[in-house]
């Protein structure tokens, strides 16, 4: 354990250090402290600057992502020393605000306490803001990926309000304590309203939705050390909200109302009316982030960015790695270079990874 722990940390302060020009005395230091710190308590602490590094790389290595070229840009917030789950959810709060920005999105991760045998921080939430989800008589209301969270949250005392888009609240939890619930004060929440450019009838739906993803629930391995707990965010690519949370049919399932307002024959399968409706759902989505100034890309400049960040891996003699599936936006995927190419779907670490659900 202890031999596999030293040669992970081996592995990533050696490419580290490398990438970050650091001379072979400084990492000759850096290693022998990490083994006599590994020795006297079973794990190493990363100094800020090996974990804002590792933080940045785990983002340029997350094969499913095609907005890896800003990987570089990434704000990195050091929250290690936080011991409380108050002093959580205030850097939470924090976080939401830092990355929001009043529209004007900046990547952003807050790091907090790495896991040791005698502690673990948990977020439970899937992403920091998301819309509940409830089962009733007449079927799913609200988002139904976020059912079995609502559920666990209504057990933990929170006052469901069976509305189509209500903002869950905050579940953190330290070791096996009794997890911490708390609400995302209204003035943190930036959501877009969807309306459409020529079809008047749209904002008439009530859609809308919120401005940042800040996912929670992965854990960020660095080195041999995890991080269970450290959100992070970009920005929308439109069709993640256009063309699968507002579309598809095991989520808000907007097609056929769409469809049905924009006078198609929604019983005949060659009258595209699904590839028509996805289609204005999706100009609606991109022309409401852009007039309300929140940052959001389409999925045309996110695959010529995506280009991009390939050249310039080439370039620093790095390959890229990545997930095929993924990596092709959902609508039109065949305009793009991506759907054209293979994509080697190796797992480099640093890295993102899934974590069992604590609930
Ligand atoms: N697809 C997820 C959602 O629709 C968000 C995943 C992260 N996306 C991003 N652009 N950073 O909520």
């Amino acid at each position: 354990m202890i031999n596999d722990l030293f040669k992970e940390a081996k592995e990533y302060i050696h490419s580290c250090y490398r990438e970050l020009n650091k001379t072979e005395q400084e990492l000759d230091n850096r290693l022998n402290e990490i083994s006599k710190q590994i020795l006297n308590q079973g794990y190493y602490k990363h100094t800020a600057e090996e974990l804002e590094y590792g933080a940045k790389v785990g983002w340029r290595n997350s094969n499913r992502c095609i907005g890896r070229l800003f990987w570089d840009h990434l704000n990195v917030i050091d929250k290690r020393n936080l011991n409380t789950e108050e002093e959580i959810i205030e850097a939470l709060f924090e976080h939401i605000e830092y990355a929001t920005n009043k529209g004007r999105i900046r990547p952003t991760i807050t790091i907090f306490s790495q896991k040791t045998p005698n502690k673990t921080v948990r977020i439970w939430n899937h992403q920091l803001i998301r819309y509940a989800g409830y089962k009733t008589e007449q079927g799913v209301l609200g988002d139904p990926h976020s059912l079995s969270f609502t559920e666990t949250c209504i057990n933990l005392g929170w006052e469901p309000k069976f509305g189509k888009f209500d903002v869950l609240p905050l579940v953190i939890q330290i070791n096996e304590n009794h997890p911490k619930l708390v609400e995302i004060p209204e003035r943190l929440l930036l959501e877009v309203p969807i309306r459409h450019h020529h079809y008047n009838w749209f904002k008439d739906l009530n859609l809308k939705w919120y401005a940042v993803p800040m996912i929670a629930d992965m854990i960020l391995e660095i080195g041999g050390i995890t991080y269970t707990a450290a959100p992070f965010n970009g920005w929308y690519m439109g069709t993640e909200i256009g063309a699968r949370n507002l579309a598809d049919e095991s989520r808000y399932n907007m097609l056929p109302q769409i469809g049905n307002l924009m006078g198609l024959d929604i019983k005949s399968n060659i009258s595209l009316w699904k590839d028509r409706a996805l289609l204005e759902l999706n100009t609606a989505v991109l022309h409401s982030f852009k007039e309300d100034g929140v940052s959001i890309v389409d999925h045309h400049t996110a695959a010529q960015q995506f280009q991009k960040f390939e050249e310039k891996e080439s370039e620093s003699e790095r390959s890229v790695t990545g997930d095929w599936t993924w990596l092709i936006p959902p609508l039109s995927p065949a305009t793009t270079h991506i759907f054209h190419k293979p994509y080697n779907n190796e797992i480099k670490k640093p890295n993102y990874f899934y974590q069992t659900k604590p609930y």
